[in-house]
């Protein structure tokens, strides 16, 4: 097993580059599967999850070649001849079931391993199943397993577009049935669906391979449904959230940094919350921030997560440990996921005074964090125990680092060339 070693104090400055965004890549590579020829895409991250969502579809049977150095896959859907993501896999991530819609679009058929719950909370697929039969397809639930068909007596070959109606804006759900209605007959519009930046690069890819989208970043999002999709090539967005932790580290121990790639506009309200504490960020262009730490002149603030445009519950854990050292109490209220104050005890634990009251946190700012032995649940929470180390007095040892692996691109290799102490160790 391996942990992280970061001896605390040590302040950050220079420039540190965003990668290719986590939650777009996972759903591009799954989308290629609608093509009937080869996609390339670039700005790949190189990171756990992305590994893993190739070995789901080289499972189907794809063809996928991937150039770590370049940060380019290319992926042949020619191959396909399996239509199931199994167990082994979508225990590992649940983003496998992405794969579900352009499966069931495609070749009519689709066998997925129910994802259950995970550390964040229980995680259910229902707004899917629900728009895969809205759509005209049937399923029945069978050993852990749904499996998700085309009636061709009842439906002919292909999906029907309709209207699908959320009952919560969903970001799965809402790329999974738009992925599913780009080869479906007719128009399918889906209401209150997920605004997400990283929903309008699903889009954009889509509409690249010949869908006919209108309406991504917008509670409406239409499909006109296409009889066939061609491979194209592509650039992943930056990472939006990768761009706020590197944020809040400059915020929490930064001199001058600057931030390229941070995309600033994906990312408002987040912003407007960090000026409220009183962190100098400016604008350099439409791309980049530069941050000037002030610790010392922080104010608290009440924090809300919400689905985009709302504050980001990726962001809630991180931004709760530059909260922990402003003086004064700010309340955190996480509203999308039940269970993502997991990280709160081992915070604590490094002298943070944080009191769980339902989904909300209660947080009394501290003057200093001290290092101490702590564990990484979920890869947004191993990632803030990565920022409590940077900023606390002494060393701190991360465990279970592979959450974090799973999700940022040479985490501790950016944090180092900033001038961070850290080390990877077994
Ligand atoms: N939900 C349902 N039924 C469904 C789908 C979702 O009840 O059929 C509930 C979930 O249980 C959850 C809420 O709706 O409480 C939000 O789920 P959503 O479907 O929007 O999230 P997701 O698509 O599973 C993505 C990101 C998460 C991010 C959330 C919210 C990916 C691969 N994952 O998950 O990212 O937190 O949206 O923005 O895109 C991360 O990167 O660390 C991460 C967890």
């Amino acid at each position: 097993m391996e942990k992280f070693v970061i001896n605390g104090g040590k302040t950050l400055s220079g420039k540190v580059k965003i990668s290719g965004a986590k939650n777009s890549a996972l759903k591009l590579i799954a989308a290629s599967i609608l093509a009937d020829s080869k996609t390339t895409l670039r700005n790949v991250p190189q990171i756990e999850d992305v590994s893993i969502m190739v070995e789901v579809l080289k499972n189907l049977g794809a063809r996928v070649n991937v150039d770590r150095e370049n940060k380019v896959i290319e992926i042949n859907p020619e191959s396909i001849s399996s239509y199931e993501a199994p167990y082994e896999l979508v225990r590992k991530m649940r983003a496998s079931i992405l794969v579900a819609g352009p499966l069931l679009s495609k070749f009519g058929k689709v066998k997925i391993a129910i994802p259950g719950g995970c550390n964040i909370g229980s995680r259910q697929i229902d707004l899917h199943l629900k728009g895969f039969k809205d759509l005209g397809a049937e399923y029945s639930v069978e050993h852990g397993y749904v499996n998700c068909y085309i009636n061709s007596s009842r439906a002919g070959t292909r999906l029907c577009g309709t209207i699908i109606n959320l009952d919560f804006p969903s970001r799965g759900a809402s790329e999974n049935i738009m992925m599913a209605a780009t080869l479906a007959e007719g128009k399918t519009i889906i209401n209150n669906a997920a605004r997400e930046p990283e929903i309008v690069d699903l889009a954009c890819f889509l509409n690249s391979m010949g869908a006919n989208i209108h309406g991504a970043g917008t509670r409406r999002i239409t499909i006109n449904g296409v009889k066939n999709l061609k491979g194209t090539d592509y650039e992943i967005m930056p990472d939006s959230i990768e761009a706020g932790t590197f944020i809040i580290a400059a915020a929490l121990c930064g001199d001058k940094v600057e931030i390229e790639d941070a995309r600033w506009k994906n990312l408002e309200v987040f912003y407007f919350k960090l000026k409220e504490i009183g962190v100098d960020i400016s604008v350099i262009d439409e791309n980049n921030v530069r941050i000037e730490s002030s610790p010392g002149t922080y104010k608290p603030t009440n924090i809300n997560t919400l689905p985009y445009p709302g504050f980001p519950t990726d962001l809630q854990p991180i931004i709760a440990v530059l909260l922990s050292v402003v003086p004064g109490t700010s309340v955190v209220t996480e509203n999308v996921f039940e269970n993502r104050f997991m990280y709160v005890d081992e915070l604590n634990r490094m002298g943070a005074i944080i009191k769980i009251d339902g989904h909300r946190a209660v947080i009394r700012g501290v003057e200093k964090l001290s290092g101490a032995p702590v564990r990484s649940f979920d890869l947004r929470a191993g990632a803030a125990m990565v920022l409590a180390g940077l900023a606390a007095e002494g060393e701190t040892e991360v465990s279970d680092i592979y959450h974090i692996k799973r999700g940022y691109e040479n985490f501790e290799e950016k944090l180092s060339l900033l001038g961070a102490d850290i080390r990877r160790v077994e």
